[in-house]
C-alpha cells in the first residue's frame, strides 16, 4: 500500500485481519490485567494511533482500545487504566482526539480512565506520555503499528524493561531490503545497530529471512524471551509481518487462540517466516506440512516427549499446541516416526524419527 497522506484512507485486509487480532487479544488482556494490577494501574500505549477511523470502516486500534477498557469485566476492578495514543500527523491527531471526544465523552467515562492524545513522534514522546499518566508504574501493552519501518528500538527496548509489559510491532522487510545503501538512518533506530546493512551483501532469497530473524533476534534483546511471529499476505500478494513480544508464555497462548479462530482473519494468507520452505496458507484451510517437516527434524536431532514437541510449536512455530497431536499421529500411520515410550501425561510419551528417515 502506498502511504497515504490525507487525514482518512481505505483500511486494507490486511489492516482489517491486524484489528481483529488485536481486538481478541485485547478482549483477553484488559480483564485479566485489570485484575491482577488493580494496585498499579495498566496502560495500553499506541504508539502511531491513526486517525481512529477509515473513509470504509469505523475501526481502527484506539477504537478497539477504548471500546475494550469500558467493558463491564474491566471496569468492575476499578483499576486506573490508560489509554495513551501518539500520533504524528496533525490532522490525524485532531480528528482522532474529536473522534474519541465524540464516542467517549468524559463525563460519562469511569473516573478510573484517562485517555491522552498526543500530536508528534513517537519516539520522541513515548517515555513522557506515558509518565504523565503515572502508566511507568504497571504493565504497558504497546501497539507499534507505524508504516513498519519507524518503530525506534529504543521503543521496544523501554517497554521490554517494563514488568509484564508487551509489543505488537507491524514490521516491513522490503524497505530494509530496498534502502539498505541508502537510507541507513532509519535502519538503525529501527534496529538499534548497524549489522542490518549485511542485507546488500546477502543474495536476494536469504534477505528477508536474514532481516526478520535480526528483527526477532533484537526483541528477545531486549527482553521479550517470548517473541511470536507470523507473515500475512493479502490477495495483490502484499505482504506485511507482525512482531509479538511478550514476558508471558500464557499470552503467547492467548494471541495465537486469537490468530486461529477462523472468523475475520481468513482471506488473508499466513506464513511462518521461519519455515524453511515459505510455505503459506488460508487459515480456513491450513496446511501443517511446516509443522510436520518441523518435528520430524527435532526427532532427527534427539527423541522428543509429546510436551517438548508441542511447547516447541507454541513457542517456535505459527502452529498451536493442539496441532501437534493430530501431527504426529498423522507421522506415526505413515512410519516416519516411532513411538518408544508410552504413559499417560504428554511427557511421557516419547517419539524416534523411524529408521528409514535416518537414510
Ligand atoms: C498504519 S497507520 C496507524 C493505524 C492505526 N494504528 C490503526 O490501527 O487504525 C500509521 C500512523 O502512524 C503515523 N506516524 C507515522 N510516523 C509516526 C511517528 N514517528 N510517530 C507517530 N506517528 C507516526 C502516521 O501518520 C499514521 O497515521
Amino acid at each position: 500500500m502506498a502511504v497515504p497522506t490525507g487525514i482518512l484512507w481505505e483500511r486494507d485486509p490486511h489492516t482489517a485481519a491486524k484489528h481483529t487480532l488485536l481486538r481478541r487479544y485485547m478482549q483477553a488482556w484488559f480483564p485479566i490485567m485489570a485484575r491482577q494490577f488493580h494496585d498499579v494501574g495498566i496502560t495500553f500505549f499506541d504508539g502511531f494511533a491513526g486517525p481512529g477511523e477509515y473513509t470504509n470502516a469505523q475501526d481502527s486500534s484506539p477504537a478497539i482500545a477504548v471500546e475494550q477498557a469500558l467493558r463491564s469485566e474491566v471496569t468492575r476492578w476499578g483499576t486506573q487504566t490508560r489509554l495513551v495514543f501518539i500520533e504524528d500527523h496533525r490532522g490525524r491527531a485532531e480528528h482522532l482526539e474529536k473522534l474519541l471526544d465524540a464516542q467517549f465523552p468524559l463525563p460519562s467515562s469511569p473516573s478510573d480512565l484517562v485517555m491522552r492524545v498526543h500530536r508528534g513522534k513517537c519516539g520522541d514522546l513515548f517515555e513522557q506520555a506515558i509518565a504523565e499518566v503515572g502508566g511507568w508504574a504497571g504493565p504497558v501493552f504497546a501497539n507499534l503499528d507505524g508504516w513498519g519501518v519507524d518503530t525506534d528500538y529504543e521503543i521496544v527496548r523501554r517497554i521490554a524493561q517494563q514488568q509484564s509489559s508487551e509489543v505488537l510491532v507491524t514490521f516491513e522487510d522490503q524497505f530494509f531490503i530496498r534502502f539498505a545503501d541508502g537510507e541507513q538512518e532509519a535502519g538503525e533506530r529501527v534496529f538499534g545497530h548497524s549489522d542490518w546493512r549485511r542485507v546488500s551483501q546477502l543474495p536476494t532469497d536469504e534477505k528477508k529471512s536474514f532481516l526478520l530473524g535480526l528483527y526477532r533476534q533484537g526483541l528477545h534483546s531486549a527482553g521479550f524471551p517470548y517473541v511470536l511471529t507470523f507473515e500475512m499476505i493479502d490477495e495483490g500478494g502484499h505482504s506485511l509481518h507482525l512482531f509479538f513480544g511478550t514476558t508471558n508464555k500464557v499470552a503467547v497462548e492467548k494471541f495465537k487462540d486469537g490468530l486461529w479462530e477462523v472468523d475475520g482473519v481468513s482471506g488473508q494468507r499466513f506464513r511462518d517466516p521461519r519455515d524453511p520452505n515459505q510455505m503459506s496458507f488460508d487459515i480456513l484451510h491450513p496446511d501443517f506440512t511446516p509443522l510436520e517437516i518441523r518435528i520430524l527434524k527435532l526427532l532427527g536431532e534427539r527423541d522428543h516427549s509429546m510436551a517438548e514437541l508441542r511447547e516447541d510449536a507454541l513457542l517456535e512455530t505459527i502452529y498451536k499446541r493442539a496441532h501437534v497431536k493430530p501431527a504426529v499421529d498423522r507421522l506415526l500411520a505413515q512410519h516416519k516416526v516411532v513411538q518408544v515410550r508410552t504413559g499417560r501425561s504428554y511427557a511421557d510419551r516419547v517419539f524416534s524419527l523411524a529408521d528409514e528417515q535416518l537414510f
